[in-house]
């Protein structure tokens, strides 16, 4: 469900949405799936919300021993490096004027990483202004 919603988001931002399973075996790790589809939801809709038109989000999944890597890769706006260690804030937006999502709340990002960090597991971001965002959620694999 959490994917066709995430496809029509896509959409209407005119953001090309693609997925990448970068694993021959199944990956499993253990938690709440509800809480893991709601953090992965999250860091997938601000990639199309702070991406222009015409960019691109890729998801991507790895392997990589003792994690497994979900990789959330967008040609957006960016994020300063001023604001990389705020945005996990509670209420913490970035200029709000610049961005399409406007009715945002600044909670996505906190909720998502108390959801990695539940799960024993952490998220790192790397971005440069113009150019895009990296999300990258770790999570121990079983
Ligand atoms: N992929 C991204 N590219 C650029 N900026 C981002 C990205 N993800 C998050 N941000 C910045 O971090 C801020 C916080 O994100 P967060 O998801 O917590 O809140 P939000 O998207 O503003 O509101 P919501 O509660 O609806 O998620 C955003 O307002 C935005 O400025
Ligand atoms: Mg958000």
């Amino acid at each position: 469900m959490w994917r066709k919603q995430l496809a029509a988001l896509a959409l209407q931002a005119k953001v090309n949405l693609k997925v990448e399973k970068r694993v021959r075996q199944p990956i499993e790790v253990m938690g709440d799936e509800a809480q893991l589809y709601r953090m992965v939801y999250n860091l997938v809709s601000n990639a199309i919300d702070y991406t222009p038109p015409g960019g691109e989000v890729a998801i991507a999944l790895e392997k990589e021993s003792p994690y497994a890597a979900i990789r959330v890769r967008d040609t957006g706006i960016g994020i300063a490096e001023e604001d990389r260690s705020r945005i996990f804030d509670r209420f913490y937006r970035v200029d709000a004027h610049r961005s399409r999502h406007q009715g945002g709340s600044g909670l996505g990002l906190p909720i998502s990483r108390a959801i990695a960090r539940l799960h024993n597991g952490k998220i790192e971001v790397e971005s440069e202004v113009g150019r895009g965002s990296t999300f990258t959620v770790y999570l121990p694999l079983r």
